[in-house]
């Protein structure tokens, strides 16, 4: 080949390789400040809400079955319950919940993903979460400097929908 033509192949190689490698809806980073919008748009697209109130109210998907679980307090198993019955109806937590030493945060998805809520009260930061800290949080019962949550914190085990649709909620209650 002549010089000139391996000269093209690099370019043409390189352009192929550079070309911006397409958002998912779990690259939220960098971002944190603003409203976590286009990426999360595509995110949630065709969530339920009646699904995602169904899992935060009461621990059981639109079909009746109950949400994965482990951990937390035993009520939750006796009486069944969804992360209303700690975080509230709202969302916005300072609810010590039943045989639990910890005041629930809030989580709203404004809450969780802007890094500053107000507890009780009082200014707190946090690293801010994304869509996948947030998974991690449910699932692992960790922030996101992967610091543990006490124990009162279930750990909730959702499918892709159910966890989109959970998420859907939480972004409902920041309206
Ligand atoms: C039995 C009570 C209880 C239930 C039910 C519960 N949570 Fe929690 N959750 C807590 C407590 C207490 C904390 C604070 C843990 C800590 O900081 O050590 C917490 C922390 C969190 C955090 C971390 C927030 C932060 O600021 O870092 C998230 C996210 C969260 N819960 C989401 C949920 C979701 C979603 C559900 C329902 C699927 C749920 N929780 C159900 C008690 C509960």
């Amino acid at each position: 080949m002549k010089p000139i033509g391996k000269c093209i192949l690099v370019i043409a190689l390189s352009t192929l390789f550079a070309l911006p490698i397409p958002m998912t809806a779990y690259s939220s980073e960098g971002h944190s400040h603003e409203e976590p919008q286009t990426d999360m748009d595509g995110f949630f697209k065709g969530a339920s809400l009646e699904n995602g109130s169904r899992i935060y109210f009461v621990g059981r998907t639109i079909s009746g079955k109950p949400v994965e679980r482990t951990g937390g307090p035993h009520w939750l198993y006796m009486h069944g319950g969804g992360c209303a019955n700690c975080h509230g109806d709202n969302g916005q937590g300072g609810i010590v919940p039943m045989m639990c030493a910890k005041s629930s945060p809030p989580i709203t998805m404004k809450a969780l993903t802007s890094g500053t809520h107000k507890h009780n009260g009082t200014e707190e930061h946090h690293t801010p979460y994304t869509i996948e800290t947030i998974r991690q949080a449910l699932e692992k019962s960790v922030n996101p400097d992967l610091k543990p949550f006490s124990p009162c914190m279930p750990q909730w085990f959702l499918s892709d929908t159910d966890f989109r649709d959970l998420l859907y909620k939480l972004k409902e209650l920041d309206k």
